[in-house]
């Protein structure tokens, strides 16, 4: 049983950081981002809370898919920076949409969640026939936990949110998730400051070399390795089900981190880069909104047709990794 999107949307703060902008707080510039990343600009959450994003975003895509707010059975949010322990994202998305017959809960799995909740939402579909309808969103501020100090870590993220609508249908679908938890302590923002409570009592490190609470630590290159090494894996361990080689697919939708870990994976997996989506450019990296805002705008600009086959891959923190395969 495969999916059928039947409307995307998007929303985007308008404000933009462009690499210029970072020069007036960090030993940086232009020609440095621009090469090292294929980044020029991202936006950056103002005022709006995230659940905001993922809500109007949520809501283009209803409007988008034709669908009553209330057909929709389920709705899924991802967000590695939402606003609230508790309640879920998802909850008050429901709330703001008028989904008022739809189940919700939140998933986090990093840059990898758009994937993950694609490949959950179409299970769901799969083993309940009452359900109609699924409403996936993924929304992020990055900008709230970036530091803004580090140079290799602040210029890389952006802001914004995207949904999909989805139903099931009889097209091609393959998909594999995939996890590394060693790749943890790589990639990561605290959000209780229960090691250092724990420290002070029993002397535990936990080994997490950032302490400070909220801020995004990263190791670029122990990252930059993964990356490249995972997106093609996602895509062989979801193709290979099926009997899928890369010269099946029309459009390869990479998750949006750096120009330069994308090529190396088009080399590897033997694809030309002109199949492969790139919006980071405008965007920079915008974790789980990555890959349904490059196919939202894709499909938008008319480039992603109806018939044609895409590969969604993604990696991020977790580590995590995720490749779904399936006709638009
Ligand atoms: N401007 C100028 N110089 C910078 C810089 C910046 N914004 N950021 C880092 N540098 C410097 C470093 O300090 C280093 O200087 P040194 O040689 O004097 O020590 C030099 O540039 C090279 O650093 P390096 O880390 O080797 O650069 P890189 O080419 O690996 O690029 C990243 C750094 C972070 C862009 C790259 O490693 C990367 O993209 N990693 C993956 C990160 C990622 O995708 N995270 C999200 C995953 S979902």
């Amino acid at each position: 049983m495969g999916i059928n999107i039947l409307g995307t949307g998007c929303y985007l703060p308008e404000q933009k950081l462009t690499n210029d902008d970072f020069t007036r707080f960090v030993d940086t510039s232009d020609e440095w981002i621009r090469t090292r990343t294929g980044i020029k600009e991202r936006r950056m959450a103002g005022w709006e809370p995230v659940w905001y994003m993922g809500s109007e975003a949520a809501k283009r895509a209803i409007s988008k898919a034709g669908i009553a707010p209330e057909d929709i059975g389920l709705i899924i949010v991802a967000s590695a920076t939402g606003d609230f322990h508790t309640p879920s994202m998802s909850c008050v998305v429901q709330n703001e949409t008028g989904a008022v017959n739809a189940a919700a809960f939140d998933m986090n799995a990093a840059c990898s969640g758009f994937v993950y909740m694609l490949d959950t939402a179409r299970r769901f579909l799969e083993t309940d026939n009452s359900l109609r309808y699924v409403l996936v969103v993924a929304a992020e501020a990055l900008s709230r936990f970036v530091d803004f100090s580090d140079r290799s870590s602040c210029i890389l993220f952006g802001d914004g949110a995207a949904a999909v609508v989805i139903e099931r249908s009889d097209k091609l679908y393959t998909s594999a998730l995939g996890a590394d938890g060693s790749g943890a302590r790589l990639l990561y923002a605290r959000s209780v400051n229960i090691a250092e409570e724990v420290k002070v009592e029993h002397e535990f490190d936990d080994g997490f070399p950032e302490k400070r609470l909220h801020k995004l630590y990263q190791d670029g290159r122990e990252v930059y390795k993964f990356a490249t090494k995972a997106l093609p894996k996602a895509f062989h361990l979801a193709a290979d089900k099926a009997g899928i080689t890369p010269e099946d697919i029309d459009w390869f939708v990479p998750h949006q981190a750096n120009v330069r870990i994308i090529e190396t994976a088009a080399k590897n997996l033997g694809a030309p880069m002109d199949k492969f989506i790139v919006t980071l450019d405008h965007y920079g990296n915008t974790s789980s909104v990555s890959i349904p805002l490059a196919l939202h705008e894709s499909i938008e600009k008319g480039v992603i047709k109806r018939g044609q086959k895409l590969a969604l891959i993604g990696f991020g923190a977790g580590l995590t990794y995720a490749g779904a395969i399936f006709e638009y």
